[in-house]
Formats: C-alpha cells, sequence, structure tokens
C-alpha cells in the first residue's frame, strides 16, 4: 500500500511489517480522537455560543458519561500497551543460532566483523532470510545503529555491549545511520547494509577472510598468558571455560548471573567485579592492553568453547594457510 508513497521507508525486514501495523493504528486512533473533539468543539461552540437574554445553565457532572471516557480511552491504551510490548519484546530477543557480526562504533565510522573473520567498514553484507544478531560496542561516545528499511535502531553505548538482531526480507542495499548526536561529522557517520541472496552471500563469504574471529580470540588468549590460569582442566587458578558459555554462573558473593557477552567483557576488563564462586580475586585488569576487537574476538573464543566439537574443527581452521577458510568451518552458518 505504501510501497510507491516515497515518505515511507522501504520494508525489508521480517520485523518491519510488524512495527508498521502498530504504527499505522496508533496514526489512526490519534486522527479519530483528533476529528471528534474538533467536531465537538466546534458543534458545542455554536450550539452554546452566548444569546442575548438566555441565561447559561450551571451542570453538576455526571457518573455514567464520566465512566465512559475513563474506561474506554483505558480499554484502547491497554490495547496499544499490550500490542507494543509483544512487538518490542520480539523485538529485543534475538532468535537462537543467529548469525553473529561484531560492531564497534567510533567518531565516524562504523567497523564490522562477521563471526567467521570477515571485515568490513560502513559496509555489512548478509543473506536474505536469515537472522543476524549483532552484538555492538563503542570505542568513545553513544551512538545509535540505525537501519530505517528494517525498523531497526540500538544505541551503541562505550564500555558494554548491547544487541540487536534482524531478518532481512529482500535482498537489496539499505541505509544504515548514526541516530545519536555523536560530534561534527555525525551525518556522516553513514553506511550500507547489502542483502544478498543466499549463493553470493557464500561466494562473497569465502573471500578475503582472515580466519574466523574465535580464532583470532583463541591466539590472543594464549598470547596474553589467559590460558595459563583459565586450563580446560579444573587445576587452574581461574575458572575453566570449556562449555561454560550461556551457563548461570555462581559468584562468590552468592549472586547467580548467566554467562553472557557483558559478563565475559566484563571479567576482561574488569575482573575483580563479579568473582566465580571458589575463585580468588588474583586476575588483573586487560583495560587498554586490549582493543575493542580484540576483547570481541576473546569473547568470541569464550563463546566457541561452549560449543562441542568446535575446537577441533578451529584449530584445523587456524593451520589453514593465507587465510582460506576451511569450507567445513561452519557448515550451520554458509548453509541456508
Ligand atoms: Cu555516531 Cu552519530
Amino acid at each position: 500500500m505504501f510501497d510507491n508513497f516515497p515518505l515511507w521507508p522501504e520494508r525489508a525486514s521480517s520485523m518491519a511489517g510488524n512495527v508498521d501495523a502498530l504504527f499505522i493504528f496508533l496514526l489512526i486512533v490519534s486522527g479519530l480522537m483528533t476529528l471528534l473533539i474538533f467536531t465537538a468543539l466546534i458543534y458545542f461552540a455554536a450550539r452554546y455560543r452566548y444569546r442575548k437574554g438566555v441565561m447559561a445553565e450551571q451542570i453538576e457532572g455526571s457518573t455514567p458519561l464520566e465512566l465512559t471516557w475513563s474506561i474506554i480511552p483505558m480499554g484502547v491504551f491497554l490495547v496499544i500497551f499490550a500490542w507494543g510490548a509483544v512487538v518490542y519484546f520480539k523485538n529485543r530477543t534475538p532468535p537462537r543460532d543467529s548469525t553473529e557480526v561484531y560492531v564497534v562504533a567510533k567518531q565516524w565510522m562504523w567497523k564490522l566483523e562477521h563471526a567467521e573473520g570477515q571485515r568490513e567498514i560502513n559496509q555489512l553484507h548478509v543473506p536474505v532470510n536469515r537472522d543476524v544478531k549483532l552484538i555492538m560496542t563503542s570505542q568513545d561516545v553513544i551512538h545509535s545503529f540505525f537501519i530505517p528499511a528494517f525498523r531497526m535502531k540500538q544505541d551503541v553505548l562505550p564500555g558494554r555491549y548491547t544487541v540487536a538482531w534482524f531478518r532481512a526480507t529482500k535482498p537489496g542495499t539499505y541505509h544504515l545511520f548514526c541516530a545519536e548526536y555523536c560530534g561534527t561529522q555525525h551525518s556522516g557517520m553513514i553506511g550500507s547494509i547489502v542483502v544478498m541472496e543466499p549463493a553470493q552471500y557464500e561466494a562473497w563469504m569465502s573471500g578475503g577472510s582472515t580466519g574466523p574471529l574465535s580464532a583470532s580470540g583463541e591466539k590472543i588468549f594464549a598470547e596474553l598468558g589467559c590460558v595459563t590460569c583459565h586450563r580446560s582442566d579444573t587445576q587452574g587458578r581461574g575458572p575453566s571455560l570449556q562449555g561454560a558459555f550461556g551457563k548461570p554462573v555462581l559468584l562468590s558473593d552468592g549472586r547467580t548471573l548467566t554467562m553472557d557477552e557483558n559478563y565475559v567483557r566484563e571479567s576482561i576488563l574488569d575482573p575483580g567485579s563479579k568473582i566465580v564462586n571458589g575463585f580468588k580475586p588474583v586476575m588483573p585488569t586487560f583495560q587498554g592492553l586490549v582493543s575493542e576487537e580484540q576483547v570481541n574476538a576473546l569473547v568470541a573464543y569464550v563463546k566457541s568453547l561452549a560449543q562441542p566439537g568446535a575446537a577441533a574443527a578451529k584449530n584445523a581452521d587456524v593451520a589453514t594457510p593465507e587465510g582460506a577458510p576451511a569450507k567445513e568451518q561452519s557448515p550451520g552458518s554458509q548453509v541456508q
């Protein structure tokens, strides 16, 4: 209906229809209310206008009338609330086994890195009809990752990860904007999302990778000596990370939390803040020693340790010369 209406952005994600439907509903409700209010206003102004010799009559309220104008709007607002909540939660919850892309924002560009290792700047290539999860952080100030055609917008903050997801439904090239004023070149912090057919995407993916992100993470893990304490047996000075990601963690203060991207990140940069039960706060901070990209790689590595059999396949891949990723390296994410 709005496809040829230039004021309406293109609709190219699984979420776009839901967001538009709610938005159109809000427009219709607001329009009807405006019409109702102005009709009544004009009618009453004419009907009860001042006339010589006619005295105004004082009316002392009406319970049925007050109930009506309280209950009907409440019903309408509850519909908006429930509908909005459904769309919101769907929008906030990345489906399991989404393809993962790490995003680092900085003044004034977007750096994107696929879990498979491809790096891009101000451009993101994704396959059509696949869930893509974005794990985002900023190197400096607050930015906001905005793809109008996908009806997707998420603030990108320094010092933590925020997550967003989308599923593109139409091949094509779509605008990427920064939607949070972030300095003089804010308006130039733009890019494009290239949605490709699976075969095309596979061809694109097969070029120019330096191996999966988790493999770079493994290398950094070894270089920084993490591996001396976080051993895969239970004898290390730090907790074993084997199979730990996504599982609950009991902390020394009795709290339990789920080991997610933000917890791994915090444990690297501020290791003393949430100690795993039974361990001593002996880990030094790596704040200032690792870049955002390196933290992302470490997170990807820790994550990969939670997938059974992933380590072996990954090691094989590291050995591949000149970065051409072995075809069997990530079958799940290559084949639709
Ligand atoms: Cu980045 Cu505005």
